[in-house]
Order: structure tokens, then sequence, then C-alpha cells
């Protein structure tokens, strides 16, 4: 249904679209109307469009694969789509989802470094190219089932994140690294470039400078053994709760992309997933009961809710 819902509000394809009022105004008037009785999230569009120029403003050369697991919703992707944007997918389910809304499969990276025979030859038969590995067992697979996939090596590199995600992904960016790139080679496999991810929300600025460091150090064997890598993957974990936290990472990241990689025929790719949308989508329910505790000498208030529990420390 399309049409005018009120001043400033109108629907779209069911969903509500901003045209003069804010966010919070458009929810509030979801919950007078007395007819939403189902929690429900409003998309700020605006917010989620800022992010993504000022993230392009910050880092000119870092092209944005949008890591869609972090929210993989139809206005979120087409809002990817039309911002030019590729997309960073961890499972069949994702690609098929982008083929649907007819992205080129040439955007996409199926940075997952673990896959199943099955999901290979998903990503394989669907036209997709890139994809990462961190294991000998993962190159083997790759042999059999997606011989001419173009592979990026997934690294570790440590940092202060929330999530730390070296603990599942990634191999170490030395010795291991190394001889990983050398057994790709005496595969047949062709190695295209270096990935790293220093986990999610992660507040050391410097991590993703590192991270170019260890990568700079793997073109240079590449190059020694006389084959070149050209794709440089600096992840996501890019801060969005303040935005000058971004800058701060961004100028490192400027410059050590000036000092390792001044070949501009380096592509360099980032996935960011939260950073793009966490302060874009608000969720609005009602709150039922709310209770105070304590644990571990932290106190809690905790928000029961019909569909959640969120718990909030003091
Ligand atoms: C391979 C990969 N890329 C990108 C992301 C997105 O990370 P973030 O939301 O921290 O930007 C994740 C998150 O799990 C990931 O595993």
């Amino acid at each position: 249904m399309n049409g005018a819902l009120q001043n400033g509000f109108a629907i779209h394809s069911g969903a509500f679209v901003l045209t003069t009022h804010s966010p919070t105004e458009v929810a509030r008037t979801l919950i007078d109307s007395g007819r939403q009785k189902e929690p429900f999230y409003v998309f700020d569009m605006d917010e989620a469009h800022r992010r993504i120029q000022h993230f392009k403003t910050q880092m000119p050369r870092v092209q944005i694969f949008y890591a869609m697991k972090s929210n993989d919703s139809d206005f979120m992707l087409k809002l990817a789509i039309a911002s030019g944007l590729g997309f960073d997918c961890a499972s069949p389910g994702e690609i098929h989802k982008l083929r649907q809304l007819n992205v080129n499969p040439t955007s996409i990276i199926y940075a997952m470094p673990s896959k199943t025979a099955e999901q290979m030859i998903y990503a394989r038969d669907s036209g997709v190219l890139h994809t990462t590995f961190d294991s000998s067992y993962e190159l083997k697979k790759i042999k059999q089932y997606w011989p001419d996939a173009r592979l990026l090596v997934r690294i570790r590199v440590e940092g202060k994140s929330v999530y730390n995600l070296g603990e599942k992904f990634g191999c170490g960016h030395d010795t291991e690294a190394i001889k990983l790139l050398d057994e790709a080679a005496a595969l047949g496999l062709k190695v295209v470039g270096v990935a790293f991810h220093v986990g999610s929300a992660c507040s050391s600025v410097d991590s993703h400078e590192n991270g170019l460091r260890y990568a700079k150090a793997l073109f240079d064997h590449e190059a020694k053994a006389g084959r070149r890598m050209n794709i440089v993957d600096i992840g996501g974990g890019f801060l969005s709760d303040r935005t000058d936290r971004v800058d701060q990472a961004a100028k490192l990241i400027n410059k050590a992309l000036d000092e390792y990689f001044p070949d501009k025929t380096v592509q360099v790719i980032a996935e960011p997933g939260r950073y793009v949308c966490d302060s874009s989508y608000t969720l609005y329910c009602s709150i039922n009961n709310v209770k105070q505790t304590k644990a571990d000498d932290d106190n809690y208030d905790i928000y029961k809710m019909a569909e959640f529990i969120l718990i909030s420390f003091e």
C-alpha cells in the first residue's frame, strides 16, 4: 500500500518512509495510533547513508563491502546497492538474497574461511569469485570443489575488541600464513590477497594498521616467490558509538596504505557491518517489568518485555 498516513509520513510498500519528521516522531505516531501492538524497528535511512558517506570520505581508497550479516533487511541492502557498495557474505543464504536483488556476483566476497563442499559449490555456481581461507584443510576442499576461486589468506590480528574473532578465524601472520601461501601455490590455486578482521567494536585504533603491516610482509613473500597479490581486505571492527573513533583509525589506515601499499593497483576493501547500520535501527517495544539485581558486585536493571529481556548495567 502506498499513500499518506499523516503529515510527514508515508507508507511505501508496507514500510514507513520519513519525509519531514524524525525517527522518534515516526515511532511515537505509530505507538499513539494504538494499531501497533508488536515490537517494531524504525530504520533511519539517512543515518545509515551518512555513515556510508562518512566512511568513504575518511578512507577514499577503501571500497566498502558491506557485511550483510549485521543487517540484511531489504531496505538496508537496497541502500547499500544504491550507494555502490560491494558485499561480504558469510553463507549461501546471503548470496541467494543478493541474487534476488540482482547484485552482480563479482561484487561479493564470500568472506568465510570455513565452508562446506555444498557451500563452495553454491557460491561457485552463483558466479562469486572471491573467498577466504585460513587452513590447509580448507585449501584442499577448495582445490576439489572451487579450484578457480580467487583466494585471500585470512590472518589473525589481535586488538582490543568486544567480539574477538581471532579465537575462531585467521592464521598466524608469519610462519603459518607463509606455509599456507606456499601450499596454495603448490596446489595450483590462485591467492590474490590478504584479509583480516581486528574483532568487532575494536577500540585499539592501531589494530588495522598492524594488520596492514602483516599483509605487506605477505605481499613481499609472494613477490619474492614470483607471485603477485593485489587485494587487501581490512575487514570490519570499526567503532560506531562515536564518529571520531573511526576517524582516528582512518588516519592510521590511510598513512599505512601510503607507506605499505603505494601501488594504487592494489585494491583495498573493508567489510564494515555494525558501523554502517547499528545506529540506524531502533527497536521499540513495551516494557512489562523492571527488576533490579546484583551479580559479581555489578548492579543490573533487567527490563522484561513480551519478547525480549534486556539487561542494562548501571
Ligand atoms: C568476516 C567478517 N567481516 C566483517 C564483519 C563485520 O564486522 P563489524 O560488524 O565489526 O564491522 C564480520 C563480523 O562478524 C566478519 O566476521
